[in-house]
């Protein structure tokens, strides 16, 4: 047995909640393994719609497990929001959401730290979410957090105290912005009580022995490859690895242990906050794809940034990633596209290439692109890959091709049914 892995290859937003839910049927457990509340993952299906931040999307199938693994970020506020439309909709959730007890909780003044680091920035402002997501992992990784098991310590005001100190101190160096401090921790410990209801388990040992009892796992990512924090446009990034390898520290499984990484792209891109973004659209063609595609940030409402389908970058991340079969989603957004046009190669330095420049950031690359045909009809009611129109499976070929990995899926609207399997996605767990 082996953990599967669903990630997102771009820069986040690519359909991941969709495809989780919709594969989680023939899983057992499924786990979060880094992030937060930063990340938005969509699910709708029997008309309704769900925007999950820190739950897995496996919670709306009817006996799976969904655990919140190590490597997440958890705001006790956003998780209680979260339950409680849980509990609107009826879901049974009691006994299959479970906390690992290594998991780092964001504090209120997480939150105002990751506002104040923002406005001391300036123009330069990474475009954070806003949920407290880098101050945590610094505190994770300066050894100060305090984590989902210290909830049940006696002596956890006091450290909650402590810490809480340190983060005033810290925040008089930065401009004063508004924060109601004293709301927003009363909010926070009454957060804290719902926690306190949920199941803890020690992540790295639960998953581990699932694995030997043979149980079917898979690792839903958040965010994109591309605000890794190691090898996406830094700065301009989140706070985790939310590449494949980021399954091993946030779950705490073995190397070994990874089965199959399907990763998704979008049949074109976007992004949400500042940084480079080499075939972005800033024009009448982005504008349309954003009204086309519904692109508005799912956690902060922002208009997402637009553009074509990038190869070298996904090249990129198809490398990080070690990716072995590809879901292409939001096809059916260039439905109207008289034409398509696919980055094959970034001009820098004088020469066409295929590779990432080392700082995006301060290397002005200019992409050259190929075009395609746009097939121009509506994808409504297909449900085989055969029955795509010509010009759509050349465009999904020939993305196969570049990229040198199978597509397995393509998805053809934002409804879990709407989704057509284009050969049978293997499952290794
Ligand atoms: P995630 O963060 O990767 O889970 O993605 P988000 O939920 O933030 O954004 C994806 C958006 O596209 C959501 O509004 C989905 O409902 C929607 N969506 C997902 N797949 C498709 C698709 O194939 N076509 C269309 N039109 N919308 C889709
Ligand atoms: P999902 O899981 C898109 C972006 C933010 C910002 C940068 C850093 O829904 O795909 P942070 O709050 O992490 O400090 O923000 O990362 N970002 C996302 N963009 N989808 C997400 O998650 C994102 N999570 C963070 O916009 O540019
Ligand atoms: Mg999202």
């Amino acid at each position: 047995m082996a953990v599967d892995v669903i990630l997102g290859l771009q820069w986040g937003d690519e359909g991941k909640g969709k495809i989780v839910d919709y594969l989680a049927e023939r899983y057992d457990i499924i786990t979060r393994f880094q992030g937060g509340p930063n990340a938005g993952h969509t699910l709708i299906f029997d008309g309704q719609k769900f925007v999950l931040h820190t739950i897995p999307s496996g919670i709306f199938r009817p006996t799976q497990i969904n655990l919140i693994g190590n490597g997440v970020v958890i705001d006790p506020i956003t998780l209680e929001k979260e339950i409680q439309k849980l509990e609107a909709a009826s879901v049974d959730y009691h006994e299959r959401l479970l906390i690992a007890r290594k998991a780092h909780l964001i504090l209120p003044t997480h939150r105002y730290l990751d506002a104040a680091s923002e406005a001391a920035k300036g123009k330069a402002k990474i475009g954070s979410t806003l949920k407290g997501i880098g101050p945590t992992y610094m505190d994770k990784t300066g050894r100060n957090g305090m984590r989902a098991g210290d909830i049940l310590r006696p002596d956890f005001e006091a450290r909650y105290a402590a810490l809480q100190e340190k983060h005033l101190q810290l925040l008089q160096i930065y401009p004063s912005i508004e924060f109601d401090l004293a709301g927003e921790e009363a909010k926070w410990f009454a957060s804290l009580e719902k926690m306190r209801q949920l199941q803890q388990v020690d992540g790295e040992y639960y998953i581990n022995q699932a694995l030997k009892d043979g149980r079917r796992i898979l690792a839903e990512g958040a965010q994109g490859s591309m605000l890794d924090v190691d090898f996406g446009t830094y700065p301009f990034v989140t706070s985790s690895n939310t590449i494949s390898s980021g399954v091993c520290n946030g779950l705490g499984v073995a190397p070994s242990q990874i089965g199959e990484v399907i990763g998704i792209s979008k049949a074109y891109c976007t992004r949400v906050g500042s940084g480079p973004f080499p075939t972005e659209e800033d024009n009448a063609t982005g504008e349309r794809l954003r009204s086309e595609g519904g692109e508005f940030g799912a956690t902060t409402g922002r208009p997402r940034r637009c553009g074509w389908i990038d190869l070298p970058q996904l090249h990129y991340t198809v490398m990080l990633n070690g990716v072995t079969q590809l879901v292409i989603t939001k096809i059916d957004v260039l439905n109207n596209f008289e034409s398509i046009r696919a980055a094959t190669h970034y001009h820098y330095d004088g020469a066409d290439r295929e590779t990432l420049p080392y700082d995006l950031c301060s290397v002005e690359v200019e992409p050259r692109y190929r075009d395609f045909p746009g097939w121009q009809t509506s994808l409504e009611g297909i449900e085989s890959y055969a029955g795509l129109p010509a010009g759509a499976r050349d465009y999904l070929q020939a993305l196969e091709a570049q990229l040198g990995v199978p597509v397995t899926m393509v998805s053809t609207g934002p409804d879990r049914k709407q989704l057509i399997l284009k050969e049978e996605v293997r499952v290794m767990g």
